[in-house]
């Protein structure tokens, strides 16, 4: 079950965290994994610790928020691996409104930067790929966003919270236009990571039912499952992953 051998993958953001994970857990069921980072020195560390542990993988760095950067990334990416990507998980995304203040102090200059990544990227990425998926007959995109995009707060997450839901929307209408062509387009909805909670872990934890953040293995065995052979008929979803924090 879950077998991805001779399936190729692109992760985005995959330098650490969530996206690390998901690049391992994806090599670790089979796929050969582009690792895809801003920052070079990530997607290399990445992509070595993949390769050091037997599985297969190619550091891919690009900006997703630079449409020809994503195109000439995709396609250096499908020479190294040898065969067009089978499986797109765009996770890069920033909270970059985050720590800055609430909206009606935001410069508008602040405005595009969280939309940028969190959308453009996505779209970005998904038209990088998406004609070879449909061309082969089966394709696996899976959207990371945050429970920021259905439920409000007053964090100063406004912009991240407008991109993510956004990205939903997207992702959704992606897979009713690819789904008669075998492509599957679906989201998973984090609840807080172990990455982004610092000192307050323990407090936060507190007020989850599972009594605990979410880590990198976590994301990664969900994504496996959405990018599996097995989740054909798995289609147009936006999925909690939270510990059960949020339940609707
Ligand atoms: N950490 C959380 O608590 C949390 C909660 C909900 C949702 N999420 C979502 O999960 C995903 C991963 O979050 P994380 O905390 O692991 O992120 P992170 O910030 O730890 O890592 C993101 C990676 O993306 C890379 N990156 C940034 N901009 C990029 C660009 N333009 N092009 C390519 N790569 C770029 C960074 O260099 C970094 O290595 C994001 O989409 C985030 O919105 C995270």
């Amino acid at each position: 079950m879950f077998d991805l051998s001779g399936r190729t993958a692109l992760v985005t953001g995959a330098g650490q965290n969530a996206g690390a994970g998901i690049a391992r857990a994806l090599a670790a069921q089979g796929a050969a994994v582009a690792v895809n980072d801003l920052v070079a020195e990530r997607a290399e560390a990445t992509a070595g610790e993949i390769t050091a542990t037997g599985g297969t993988a190619v550091p891919a760095p690009f900006d997703v928020t630079d449409l020809d950067g994503v195109r000439e990334g995709v396609a250096q990416a499908r020479t190294r691996l040898g065969r067009h990507l089978d499986i797109l998980v765009h996770n890069a995304g920033i909270a970059a409104d985050f720590g800055q203040g609430q909206f009606s102090s935001l410069d508008p200059s602040r405005w595009r930067a969280p939309v940028e990544i969190n959308l453009f990227g996505a779209m970005n990425c998904v038209s990088a790929v998406l004609d070879d998926m449909c061309q082969a007959g089966w394709g696996r995109i899976v959207q990371i966003s945050s429970g920021s995009a259905r439920t409000g707060s007053a964090h100063g997450l406004s912009l991240y919270g407008a991109a993510k839901s956004g990205v939903e929307g997207f992702i959704r209408h992606i897979s009713q236009e690819a789904a008669p062509l075998g492509v599957t387009a679906n989201t998973l909805a984090l609840g807080l990571q172990t990455n982004a909670a610092g000192d307050s872990t323990a407090d936060i934890a507190a007020h989850i039912p599972t009594r605990r953040l979410g880590t990198p293995e976590d994301v990664g065995a969900a994504v496996v499952y959405l990018a599996s052979p097995e989740a054909s008929w798995m289609t147009g979803q936006t999925l909690n992953l939270n510990g059960g924090s949020v339940t609707y």
